[in-house]
């Protein structure tokens, strides 16, 4: 729903990558930190001493979440605490985003989304390679047709001492590899290739350095009862079909004997392309080939950060178009456990088509009236208010209707 002021009040929640968004959102015109929430105070204090105006300091989520002055709640805590932290936000009305991955299983996830989108709040993914400069040029490219038909892509993470132990999270269930860095390179591959819907999924996974101690971030060996929880993959690889026949593999490494890489590789039939560095590749009919090296000039923002803080508060005051909802984090979490459970099984995962939650109004409003609906939206600025009049829903569902990022808009 769109408020009346011009600025949102923000909760950050998680010291850690909570610091670098919510500088992004305080150092934006339109962002308010109020609040900071986390299990060590000294944590909150220290950032507290950065910010430009007065927090308060919370260490239980959900005394904050019942603060009436705290419209949105950024949470960046390890993965087993996201979902329960934002639905804690959301059953309080509170507009919510969450950093990556979007949940520590797909079960979580698929709660978190349904009620998420049924509170009607605006609910984002904070995903900072797909808002970086270089992912979103590719994306542009692809939707300017520059490559042709997109039909495959490669995505990898490889990191050779890379396991972060700073805190258990990482390592337990619900952490591992592939949901820490697989995830970037998986979303943002899956975004520029315009969001196929998947298909199946192929995986292997496991872990052979963490719990030997070994292969740990700036080669730090922890201590032993720490190593000895490890319950999660160090990497993981797969391929994942989509229904438009597009094949995409995927690769995370926490640690391995390789050298460090973050990339995306795109075939299309006009042109292929490289994330890192950026280059684009292609042949002409004559034969001749062309290697362009791309240097970005500086774009709007100084960093992903800023565009992820930008665009939340866009979508909360001037009530935008969510570009990257938790319903994008729900479908690359089901790619990341179908591959995960493909790697315990040796089968292939067919990945189940995600439809509206039962008890949703929208589930009872035909196709075309639902594409009138985000007609009406896009091409006339109709109001939320305006749409529930017409279909006879409310604002909430209206909204829901029209934010429904994904291919099934109705049962
Ligand atoms: N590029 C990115 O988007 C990016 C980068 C790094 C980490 N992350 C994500 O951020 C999350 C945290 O990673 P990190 O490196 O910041 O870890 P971290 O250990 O540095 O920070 C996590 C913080 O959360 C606090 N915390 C834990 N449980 C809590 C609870 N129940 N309530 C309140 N606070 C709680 C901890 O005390 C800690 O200060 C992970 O999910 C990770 O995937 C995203």
């Amino acid at each position: 729903m769109v408020l009346e002021k011009k600025s949102v009040r923000i909760a950050v929640v998680g010291m850690g990558i909570g610091k670098p968004n919510g500088t992004a959102l305080a150092s934006n015109p339109r962002g308010n930190v109020v609040a900071l929430c986390d299990l060590l105070e000294d944590r909150m204090k220290d950032f507290a001493k950065d910010l430009p105006g007065e927090v308060k300091f919370y260490t239980d989520y959900k005394e904050m979440c019942k603060a009436s002055d705290i419209d949105a709640v950024f949470v960046g805590t390890p993965n087993q605490w996201h979902v329960p932290i934002a639905l804690e936000a959301v059953r309080n009305g509170k507009h919510v985003m969450v950093t990556k991955p979007l949940a520590d299983s797909e079960e979580a996830a698929q709660k978190l989304v349904a009620e998420a989108e049924d509170a009607g709040v605006v609910n984002m993914m904070s995903l900072s390679t797909r808002f970086g400069d270089t992912c979103q040029h590719l994306g542009t490219l692809a939707r300017d047709n520059y490559f042709g038909e997109l039909y495959y892509a490669r995505a990898r993470s490889v990191r050779r001492n890379g396991i972060p132990a700073w805190n258990l999270g990482f390592i337990k269930k619900g952490g591992g590899a592939f949901r820490d860095m697989g995830v970037h390179v998986l979303d943002s591959a899956w975004w520029i290739l315009g969001l196929p819907k998947p298909v199946a999924v192929l995986g292997a996974a496991g872990a052979k350095f963490g719990p030997r101690g070994r292969g740990y971030w700036n080669r730090s060996q922890p201590p032993q009862e720490t190593y000895e929880q490890y319950e999660s993959d160090d990497y993981a690889g797969g391929f994942i079909t989509f229904e438009n026949g597009l094949g995409l593999q995927v690769e995370s490494f926490w640690a391995s004997h390789q050298p460090d890489e973050f990339q995306i590789e795109l075939f299309g039939t006009e042109a292929g392309a490289t994330m890192s560095p950026l280059r684009l590749y292609r042949t002409d009919e004559s034969g001749t080939s062309e290697d362009i090296n791309v240097n970005l000039p500086p774009g709007k923002y100084s960093n992903s950060w800023d565009a992820i803080a930008d665009h939340f508060i866009a979508c909360i005051l001037d009530d935008v178009k969510c570009q990257a909802p938790l319903r994008h984090g729900l479908i690359v979490q089901q790619m990341m456990e179908g591959l995960l459970k493909s790697a315990e099984t040796g089968r292939e995962v067919q990945i189940e088509e995600i439809g509206d939650q039962p008890k949703r109004g929208n589930t009872k409003m035909s196709v075309p009236k639902v594409k009138e609906l985000r007609r009406l939206r896009d091409e006339e600025n109709w109001t939320y208010d305006e749409l529930a009049q017409k279909f006879g829903i409310s604002d909430t569902c209206a909204w829901n209707i029209y934010q429904r990022n994904t291919w099934k808009h109705v049962k």
